[in-house]
């Protein structure tokens, strides 16, 4: 069975004060939710504080990026052991930073091996633009990103992944993608190439979750579907009821 992960990308908002007050709020909250696996994922500078106000709770931690090398000459960059320190989790490849710098495919597949090194679990992220999308060329472009971000990692490697589908036009828009949509793409692409890759049983282990304007009143939907494992949630993480969209999801998950 996979358990259900709900991830909330802060992406870049809230300073250190309102992250404290943020956490405060909710932690309780979310940390008496059974079933799913929730993971905050705030910018690097909160990550110290959050954790410390996580530490009495199940609740985990997640990085929204790193780079591959151990230490060096890379001004602005965060090492892998440095996100081990703090985090569990470590979101890789999310459509803005392929889009707004410059990551790539094989970039990202160098940080999931890194990240896999120090014991950290990666979140990676797949997804196509509304032109893809338009033009049919999801399955393409979807199954072509895991196929190049994969690439070295062996099965058992793959099932510490979760990979989060993140259609670029769902993100931010208010537009999410249908459950049926979502899923199909999960189910067919993901899964398919996964199984095509290594072996179903490795398809069937790996968790997936579905990204883009997830909110309170779809995340049921989400859930329901038996190839959907989750969110990777961003604007509706900011706000307190992100504990009632994990709540949902939980109840909703059918673990
Ligand atoms: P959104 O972002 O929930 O605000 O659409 C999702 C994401 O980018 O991970």
């Amino acid at each position: 069975m996979r358990k259900p992960i709900l991830a909330g990308n802060w992406k870049m908002h809230m300073t250190i004060a309102e992250a404290t007050d943020f956490v405060r709020n909710i932690r309780r909250g979310l940390n008496d939710i059974r079933g799913v696996d929730r993971v905050l994922c705030p910018p690097f500078t909160s990550l110290p504080i959050v954790k410390e106000l996580l530490s009495a709770t199940q609740i985990e931690l997640g990085a929204q990026n790193m780079h591959w090398e151990e230490k060096g000459a890379y001004t602005g960059e965060i090492s892998p052991q440095m996100v081990q320190e703090l985090c569990q989790y470590v979101i890789l490849g999310h459509s803005e930073r392929r889009a707004y710098f410059g990551e790539t495919d094989e970039g990202v597949n160098r940080k999931i091996k890194a990240a896999l090194a120090h014991g950290l679990k990666p979140i990676v992220c797949v997804g196509e633009t509304e032109e893809q999308h338009d033009a049919d060329q999801t399955e393409q472009v979807v199954g072509g990103q895991l196929r190049d971000c994969l690439a070295g990692l062996n099965a058992h490697e793959v099932t510490q992944l979760v990979i989060a589908y993140e259609p670029i036009w769902a993100i931010g828009t208010g537009k999410a993608a249908t459950s049926a949509g979502a899923g199909s793409v999960i189910g067919l692409t993901i899964r398919g190439t996964i199984s095509t890759l290594y072996d179903e049983a490795t398809a069937q282990a790996v968790r997936v979750q579905y990204g883009g304007s997830v909110k309170p009143d779809n995340i049921a939907e989400f859930m329901a579907h038996p190839d959907i494992d989750g969110a990777l949630v961003g604007g509706a993480s900011l706000k307190p009821d992100f504990v009632e969209l994990v709540r949902i999801a939980a109840e909703t998950s059918g673990v």
